[in-house]
């Protein structure tokens, strides 16, 4: 939520920071700006896109060797020019971009209005700016002690980067709770809130970890924590080739990261499934084998996509291994309470490692003595390093900002998991055991073969575009994948869209069944198979419009249909990571049918770094 660049060096920081905020433009697109020092402060922002700030700039003084540059999702104030980040302080001499919330900004504005502070944006930001700012003049310390001092009365969460005009030689850096990721060049540093816009120019790189300052020149970069102390920059090298955050050939990252899904699936395999000498190895399981095989319970924590990866796990580890699971919301984990005692295990499922409400749940947890088992996606993200082990999913950056391939990539993981602590506890039969590995290594075959054709998928789309409602039907297993399709159908197509576990519709839902509504039933062959086709009849009987994604070579659902998709037959269990992808391509294209911005839905940011 909201993208950082930050330049210091011998190249134009502009060109750097305008490019790396289009790399990170799906954290957010409500405004952008960029503030440069050269022989002086000059500060741009625009509502609207990169696109329309890169335009208001033309044939304006964009030198400096230093800069800093923000793509926001609102909080604070409505998107607007003077909302835009960087901020200036009120005497004119720092600029301040910020990524995060300043929850008692409330507290701090007023005692600076009391001192007679105006101010000319609605952002917490601008409030958090001038305490420094304040600090420094009343206190005639360095700014770097301003906002030491500052930082300890902050609550809440922030990624800063800070500039003085007077100081064009120094880019300060805080972050807590909000990613923060620094490259190191030669005689130069880029700053920015992920690997992305970093990776064309060195994979060497420094997370920035909570309550951590940097205090970066273009030839030295300085840790310090809140009490002055320096601390060790620790340099990791990035796995990751540029080819990975473009989109290659195709017209949106969402459309490439459907089609990647083959590919990541394999990629999330290899080296762990063996199905030749019937084994999986999984470094983080292995470890922790004994605790995740003895576990009296398992919790899984998350939000929106890996949420409902969660609901597949549960499904998946109750079946296999016998052991209760409770699949929770990050957010209402966080705040309810929750009956944590030492030892107990908890996975967390996050693509993007970042999630403001899975982070804060899981670190009460720790506190509390909860192992954490991470499954993520971004390595190096702050959920990866909180977790005690884990397992990637190895899925690359995803960007468009609806989930897809990390998706199938979770329930990969979760399935190899669940199968090595099933065999662990001997819940499992040898030969069920080596016929789920079998399984499982052919689904990256099988996405391929629906992924071949995908023509009856975009003219469903276009047949129902204009649909303003829609129902997602499944049992069992499918019944995630509904909730997915239709948190994919909303996010992308902004067509209002529920999923339900199928035998639930006639508890309530059926009523809202009549000629226009469209019912999509997730009904591929399974033990409910018989249930699901009277669910069809249900609908069909008042006249609703199914859709129904079936079994290849089955006959009976699509004889009942009014349309149908396809997916290969596969054991239950893992046919989620097929059952989903058509309903992936159909948001995808509708969305495309309506002419939106399928990459960047409206209100949403991909990184959700404030609760
Ligand atoms: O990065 P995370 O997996 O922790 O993100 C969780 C949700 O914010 C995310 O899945 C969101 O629901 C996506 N927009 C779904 O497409």
């Amino acid at each position: 939520m909201c993208g950082i660049v930050g330049y210091i060096g011998h190249r134009q920081a502009y060109p750097v920071v305008l490019k790396g905020l289009k790399r990170l433009e799906y954290r957010g697109y409500d405004s952008s700006g960029v503030a440069l020092i050269d022989d002086g402060l000059r500060v741009f922002k625009k509502k609207g896109k990169v696109s329309e700030l890169e335009e208001a700039t033309i044939g304006q003084n964009l030198s400096g060797q230093i800069g800093i540059g923000h793509t926001r999702w609102a909080t604070h104030g409505e998107p607007s020019d003077r909302n835009a980040h960087p901020h200036v302080s009120a005497l004119g001499k720092l600029a301040m971009i910020h990524n995060g919330i300043i929850e008692n900004y409330a507290s701090i504005k007023e005692e600076l209005q009391n001192k007679g502070y105006t101010f000319k944006s609605d952002t917490d930001t601008e409030v958090l700016l001038n305490f420094i700012e304040d600090i420094k003049e009343n206190n005639g310390c360095s700014l770097e002690e301003a906002l030491r001092i500052a930082l300890k009365r902050v609550v809440g969460a922030y990624c800063i980067l800070l500039v003085d005009c007077n100081d064009p030689h120094t880019l300060l850096a805080a972050r807590k709770g909000s990613p923060l990721v620094i490259g190191i060049g030669k005689g130069e540093h880029f700053l920015a809130s992920d690997a992305s816009p970093i990776i064309e120019y060195t994979k060497e790189v420094v997370y920035v970890n909570d309550y951590q300052i940097a205090i970066v020149k273009a030839d030295e970069l300085i840790l310090k924590n809140l009490g002055n102390e320096r601390q060790t920059p620790f340099i990791t090298k990035l796995d990751m080739e540029l080819a990975a955050i473009e989109k290659g050939g195709y017209d949106h990252f969402m459309l490439k990261e459907i089609y990647e899904q083959p590919s990541t699936i394999h990629d999330c395999l290899r080296g762990r499934l063996k199905p030749d000498v019937n084994q999986i190895i999984m470094g983080g399981v292995d470890v922790n084998l004994d605790q995740l095989s003895k576990a009296a319970r398992i919790m899984i924590v998350a939000c929106g996509t890996s949420w409902h990866a969660g609901l597949v796990a549960e499904y998946l580890i109750e079946e296999l291994c016998r052991i209760p699971v409770e699949v929770e919301y990050a957010s209402e984990f966080r705040y309810r309470n929750p009956v944590i005692n030492p030892g107990d295990v908890i996975i967390a499922i996050s693509q993007s490692g970042e999630t403001a409400d899975t982070l804060v749940a899981l670190e009460n947890a720790k506190e509390k003595g909860a192992i954490i088992f991470g499954v993520v996606n971004a390595v190096g993200s702050s959920i990866a390093r909180l977790s005690h082990a884990g397992a990637y999913t190895h899925s690359g950056p995803e960007i468009g900002v609806a989930s897809t391939k990390a998706f199938t990539g979770q329930l990969a993981v979760l399935s190899m998991m669940a199968l090595k602590i099933a065999q662990a506890k001997g819940t499992i039969s040898p030969e069920r055991f080596s016929h789920l590995l079998q399984e499982l290594a052919a689904i990256p075959a099988k996405v391929a073969k629906i992924l071949e054709d995908t023509t009856g998928i975009e003219a469903i789309a276009k047949k129902y575009k204009d649909a303003r409602d829609f129902l997602f039907l499944g049992r069992g297993y499918n019944f995630p994948v509904a909730l997915e399709g239709a948190l994919k159908l909303k996010e992308i197509s902004y067509i209002h869209a529920e999923g339900y576990p199928a035998a639930e519709m006639k508890h309530g839902p059926i009523a809202l069944v009549d000629d226009k509504l469209p019912v999509l039933f997730v009904a591929t062959k399974d033990r409910y198979y018989d249930k699901i086709v009277s669910n069809v009849q249900e609908i069909k009987a008042r006249k609703g419009r199914v859709i129904c994604l079936a079994t290849e070579g089955d006959t009976i659902i699509p004889s009942m249909a009014d349309d149908v998709m396809f997916v290969p037959d596969a054991d239950e269990v893992l046919a989620p990571m097929l059952s989903v992808v058509p309903l992936q391509l159909l948001s995808y294209y509708t969305g495309l049918a309506l002419g939106l911005d399928v990459d960047k839905p409206r209100n949403l940011a991909k990184s959700v770094t404030v609760e």
